[in-house]
């Protein structure tokens, strides 16, 4: 079947840029051009207008390719290619119906030295061939330049920009980052550049490192200056066209890849697989199936003419790559990003290094901060282990959400106050989840035999109360045996002593275990049902304080009157305060809570009293209607956010006089609440009229 041709987008949402889902800053997003919608993460194929390898065209048709990068300056210089650009448009020199975007004659000027155009010019030029996103004129920093050098490039790429934007005159255009291997430079003119009005920023200058597959050097340089650009605005990888590097540079927020890597790699024999590059001599049965190999062996394409056989490996290669990258928009709508850049890290020991950095680098970074709290700590479906499994940013920000709201209670199961250094945690361990049905018979013995205990669970990526034992991802981790092995390291909290206690080990031989640590088995025994009630509400208390911010000591509070609706198996469905209000039912599926109208209610007013952090998010009054109906807050909407939102967990819609109107689950941080244009914000759970 035919592809059909692009739908023009509506005249004000040229240029948006919309997040779809996402995993962490690795977004999927819509980018609205005239000539139809990006899907992004996306790959641009380099169309030389000289040699055309593949029909831009065919790529439409039959590559699924959305949107092409060309050469304005190749096409200008051209007496034949600029009168037809002029007179037709470049969508029909090129006969693509998709979004165009054109480079501007840097690259040139790198590779050959001066180029004869002037930055006005060039833009001019782009303008008067229809293009949808132009580049402005940036000056290439190379990456030998010294740091006077660089920094010059940095401030005459941006002492052009002002000429540009205004030549632009509205066209979408692109603003380039540069700063050579400096990253106090690319931190600059990321700086310099967001405050002009581009609509997209490459990252340029980094061809050199992609050619000496210096991994290392390009994530750093993204890691220096990636936070800083506008949410709003996709960032495009100037150059970088292997697959090798898109779950990477994805999972650190690139949005925009281009490649002539397929057309310049087939005119040299050599096929882009998904694991790296290899020489068509050296293959003799195909070790991935394609569609344009399908009707033929490697030694028939071996056998073709030069010509023939170059447009076919580029074929192969536009495909392999494209597919590469609808793996890699898989793995961030399915939450599985880290995942598979961990995975792909074994392909090539310059990407293992470029990888690690990442993965152990200092929390403490600027883009590290970001990272993380851009990350949903919640996943919808179970995590495969990895060894890095406890660097994944979302398994990291777990971590420290439990550290700063999973506090130990005020009283034991027998009603004893127990202070913070009394306590003696016992850690279940050798066992995995669900611990409430494999180990529950064990742990309610124990708490109604000894005082003063708590009991935490062993994960693979760390401690965490028993209160939290459906927690996703902690209760959702699929591996060998081994993982869920007691390992100390994994706790931080004061406390008298930590008893390890095997999840398989009988009661009575762990009751023994426990007096041989120490404990004293208390006078009287708990009868199993008051253990079980005071374990529910831990749970509810614990969750409530972690999913709202709201204080754990309020938390306590508040709900240690509740009462519970529960289920056929015994899980708790429904939660009533003290007054008989449905204020909050516990999501099965991931371990979360879901807020009601009274819940968001009671929340609303810790949060006026300063014990809750919940995020209040301020809008404006054209939505209200909307809003209060139940509709999400779309982008544009926001007047402010008082708190840090967090994508994926709850948050309050009130409006200019501080009414509570709705409440939701985020979808974004704070700088993409202030910064995006188009789009869901908050995804409403009910409105309140
Ligand atoms: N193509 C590859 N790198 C660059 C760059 O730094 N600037 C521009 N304009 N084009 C490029």
């Amino acid at each position: 079947m035919q592809r059909p041709e692009p739908e023009p987008c509506r005249e004000n949402d040229e240029g948006k840029f919309e997040i779809i889902s996402r995993d962490g800053v690795a977004r999927i997003g819509k980018f609205h051009t005239k000539h139809g919608i990006v899907n992004t993460p996306t790959l641009l194929p380099v169309i030389n207008p000289n040699i055309r390898t593949i029909e831009p065209r065919d790529m439409w048709d039959n590559y699924g390719v959305e949107c092409l990068i060309t050469n304005s300056y190749i096409i200008r210089n051209s007496e034949n290619l600029s009168k037809s650009a002029i007179e037709l448009g470049v969508h029909a020199l090129l006969n693509f119906p998709g979004a165009i975007m054109t480079d501007s004659g840097t690259f040139q000027s790198y590779v050959y030295g001066d180029i004869e155009v002037e930055p006005a010019e060039i833009i001019d030029f782009q303008k008067k061939i229809g293009v949808d996103i132009a580049t402005m004129l940036d000056v290439f920093g190379k990456p030998d330049l010294n740091f006077d050098e660089s920094k010059e490039i940095v401030e005459e790429t941006a002492s052009r920009s002002e000429i540009s934007v205004k030549t632009a005159n509205g066209m979408m255009l692109n603003g380039p980052i540069q700063g050579g291997l400096f990253p106090e430079l690319r931190e600059l003119s990321a700086k310099k550049m967001s405050s002009f009005d581009f609509t997209i920023h490459p990252i340029g200058g980094i061809v050199p490192l992609m050619e000496k597959q210096k991994y290392l050097d390009l994530i750093k340089i993204i890691s220096s200056c990636r936070h800083i650009i506008p949410s709003s605005r996709p960032v495009h990888l100037f150059g970088c066209g292997h697959p090798h590097l898109f779950g990477i540079a994805v999972a650190m927020g690139i949005d925009f890849f281009d490649s002539a890597a397929y057309a310049l790699f087939a005119r040299d024999d050599r096929l882009i697989m998904p694991w790296g590059t290899e020489k068509l001599e050296r293959i003799t049965e195909w070790p991935t199936a394609s569609k344009t190999f399908s009707e033929l062996t490697p030694k028939q394409v071996k056998g073709l003419s030069k010509e023939e056989r170059t447009i076919l490996l580029a074929k192969f290669n536009l495909e392999i790559s494209m597919r590469e990258m609808a793996r890699v928009r898989e793995a961030v709508r399915n939450g599985k990003i880290w995942e598979y850049v961990e995975r792909k890290s074994s392909e090539h020991p310059a990407l293992e290094l470029a990888i690690n950095h990442i993965l152990d680098s200092s929390d403490d970074s600027d883009f590290m901060k970001w990272v993380e709290s851009s990350t949903t700590i919640q996943k919808s479906r179970g995590v495969l282990w990895s060894k890095k499994i406890n660097r994944h940013p979302y398994a990291k920000a777990a971590k420290k959400l439990i550290s700063e709201y999973a506090k130990l209670p005020k009283k034991d199961a027998f009603g004893n106050e127990v202070k913070q250094e009394e306590w003696n945690i016992i850690v279940i361990h050798g066992v995995r989840g669900p611990w409430r049905i494999r180990c529950k018979e064990l742990i309610i013995e124990l708490m109604s035999c000894f005082e003063n205990i708590q009991i935490y669970v062993q994960t693979p990526i760390g401690i965490i109360p028993y209160s939290l034992e459906d927690f996703n991802p902690f209760a959702h981790i699929n591996g060998p045996d081994t993982i869920w092995d007691y390992n100390a390291k994994d706790f931080e909290i004061k406390c008298n002593s930590m008893i390890p206690i095997h999840g398989t080990m009988g009661a009575e031989k762990a009751i023994k275990e426990l007096i041989n640590s120490g404990l004293k088995l208390s006078n009287s025994k708990l009868n199993d049902e008051s253990v079980e009630a005071y374990l529910d509400k831990a749970s509810i208390i614990t969750k409530t304080s972690l999913y709202t911010n709201l204080n754990y000591d309020i938390s306590e509070e508040w709900l240690s009157n509740t009462s519970f609706f529960k289920g056929g198996t015994g899980r708790i469905r429904n939660v009533f305060d003290s007054e008989g209000n449905h204020i909050l039912s516990p999501r099965l599926e991931d371990g979360g809570i879901t807020l009601t109208i009274d819940g968001a209610r009671k929340l609303f007013e810790f949060s006026k009293l300063g014990m809750c952090k919940i995020p209040l998010v301020k809008i404006n009054d054209d939505s209200i209607p909307f809003v209060r109906k139940g509709r999400n807050v779309m982008h544009g909407f926001i007047l402010s956010v008082s708190e840090k939102l967090r994508p994926g967990m709850p948050c309050l819609i009130i409006n200019d006089k501080e009414d509570l109107i709705a409440f939701g689950i985020s979808c974004c941080t704070n700088s993409e609440a202030n910064e995006l244009k188009k789009g869901v914000a908050v995804k409403i759970k009910s409105g309140i009229k």
